[in-house]
């Protein structure tokens, strides 16, 4: 019999934890819907900016066996764009849908939830850690506590101005002196869940013979299989620092196994993001698959049951 995979993040329901990060696959109703095909249980809009935002310059990307550096600075047609792909995907009524939103100032993280609030997407992921967007101050709002819950609070509010319901994950970022401190932070400001991670870094590759960095930015965020570790420790420390909010844990998912662990350490959602560009988009399927084997081996009926097992067993 196959186990029960589903699982209820903030109050909707997931058919099962795998979400495709955002940053990952486009814009476009269409593509969302063609990951859900593939089997993943929702997706994550790459980060909507108010206006249209220009990315980077090529090279954007470095991709190797062991790890992925990308600088693709955010691009994105602005929020009255996205609007037409997210109307026409949510009319569909495929599985959630998690629309990322990003600015470099307080105000507009308000102004593009409060835009998109009447379209009443399943959840709003509230993105302040690109390492490559610098906020007000000069540093990414997500390393500074207090840029970070006025973020918060100031989504929340226009939210409320709106008269919608919208839970809403803060993104974190892992380039930080102490996670729990930003996490418990912005639950204070009313962060109704926390997607843990963001990329590592900026990091940077020279290619030899130009003797000069790859990426055009010279620097970007690291991604890739290495960085589950450091994801899982950080959701273990949250998922113990503050016990009711449900986590989105993102990091390095390439497998079922590793999916498995991420819910273990306490988390409720596995977002891939790069697992894509490694295993295809078959992956959602694969993984799944995965998840299912494992289970079954180790008689476990309900996958619910295994979010935040390692605190109990530590305890
Ligand atoms: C970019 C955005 C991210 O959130 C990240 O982690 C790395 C890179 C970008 O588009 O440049």
């Amino acid at each position: 019999m196959a186990v029960n995979l589903s699982v209820n993040f903030c109050g909707v329901k997931f058919k099962n934890p795998l979400v495709l990060a955002s940053g990952i696959l486009g814009i476009t109703a269409s593509s969302w819907r063609n990951v859900v095909k593939n089997g993943a249980g929702g997706v994550t809009t790459k980060s909507i900016w108010l206006t249209e935002h220009k990315g980077h310059r090529n090279p954007v990307i470095i991709a190797n066996e062991h790890y992925m550096l990308n600088a693709v600075g955010l691009p994105d047609a602005g929020v009255e764009k996205a609007r037409e792909e997210i109307g026409k995907y949510l009319s569909w009524k495929a599985s959630p849908l998690i629309v990322s939103i990003v600015a470099g100032k307080v105000a507009d993280f308000g102004e593009i939830a409060e835009n998109i609030a009447g379209l009443k997407p399943d959840i709003i992921e509230v993105n302040i850690s690109c390492p490559n967007v610098e906020g007000e101050f000069g540093k990414p709002f997500a390393c500074v506590a207090a840029d970070a819950a006025q973020v918060t609070r100031e989504v929340k509010k226009r939210l409320d101005k709106a008269g919608v319901k919208i839970p809403i994950s803060v993104k974190l970022s892992p380039n930080v002196e102490n996670i729990v401190t930003i996490a418990k932070a912005v639950v204070d400001a009313g962060a109704d869940a926390l997607t843990v991670m963001n990329s590592m870094g900026p990091g940077m590759a020279i290619n030899l013979e130009m003797r000069a960095p790859v990426l055009a930015n010279k620097v970007g965020g690291l991604t890739g299989p290495a960085l589950k570790p450091i994801a899982i420790n950080f959701i273990h420390d949250i998922y113990k620092a503050l016990p009711g909010t449900p986590i989105i844990g993102t990091g390095g998912v390439m497998t079922g196994e590793d999916a498995i662990e991420m819910m273990m350490a306490g988390a409720t959602l596995v977002g891939v993001g790069t697992g894509v560009y490694y295993r295809g988009i078959e992956i959602f399927k694969k993984i799944t698959d995965e998840m299912q084997s494992w289970c079954k081996a180790n008689k476990i009926s309900n996958l619910v049951s295994l979010i935040g097992a390692v605190q109990r067993h530590s305890e």
